[in-house]
């Protein structure tokens, strides 16, 4: 029998978690930007930067790994969710494979804590509670014998992901 993810919520800066490894939420270029983004970026240093340059770019809902460098987490996964555009953009689907696929990076290098932002829920538009249970159906399904936390940035979103958690 494999072990059912443990999962919680936190609510800061995910800059700030020394786990294995923290998600960015990414954009399909792997340069930087706003948001957690670019706080990661920020709080990485620029070897971060460096090592995104020679991945060249990642396609939505799919994720690709790079160390940690300055940050406490030694690895980040950046991902690229889905702009919501309505939700009729295959908006869920690709949002579930960003987690899918970042959990799944997780397992292939045997990361056993990894941390989550609300992906897509920022800049990208996609309805918070929404996202939340996709995050905790996903992360469910796929994240046997992980330690998972939900990060929240602000309590809004803390109170969505525990609503989401049950
Ligand atoms: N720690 C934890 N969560 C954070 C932090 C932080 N330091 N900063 C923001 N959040 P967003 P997206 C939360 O916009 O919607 C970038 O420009 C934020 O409050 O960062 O996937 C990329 O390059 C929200 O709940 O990501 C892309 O172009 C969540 O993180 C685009 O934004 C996600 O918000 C991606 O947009």
């Amino acid at each position: 029998m494999t072990a059912q993810p443990l999962i919680r919520v936190w609510q800061g800066d995910i800059t700030t978690l020394g786990v294995d490894a923290i998600v960015n939420a990414a954009n399909r270029t792997l340069l930087g930007g706003g948001g957690v983004d670019g706080a990661i970026h920020r709080a990485a240093g620029p070897g971060l930067l460096e090592e995104c340059r020679k991945l060249g770019g990642c396609p939505t809902g799919q994720a690709r790994i790079t160390g940690g460098y300055n940050l406490p987490a030694r690895h980040v996964i950046h991902t690229v969710g889905p702009v919501w555009q309505g939700g009729n953009a295959s908006e869920d689907d690709l949002l579930a494979s960003a987690y899918r696929s970042s959990l799944a990076i997780a397992h292939q290098h045997g990361l056993i804590t990894i941390a989550f932002p609300a992906i897509s829920t920022g800049i990208y538009g996609f309805p918070p509670d929404r996202a939340a249970s996709i995050a905790v159906q996903t992360i469910r399904s796929h994240g046997a014998g992980l330690t998972v936390t939900l990060v929240a940035f602000d309590a809004q979103t803390a109170s969505v992901l525990s609503g989401a958690l049950g």
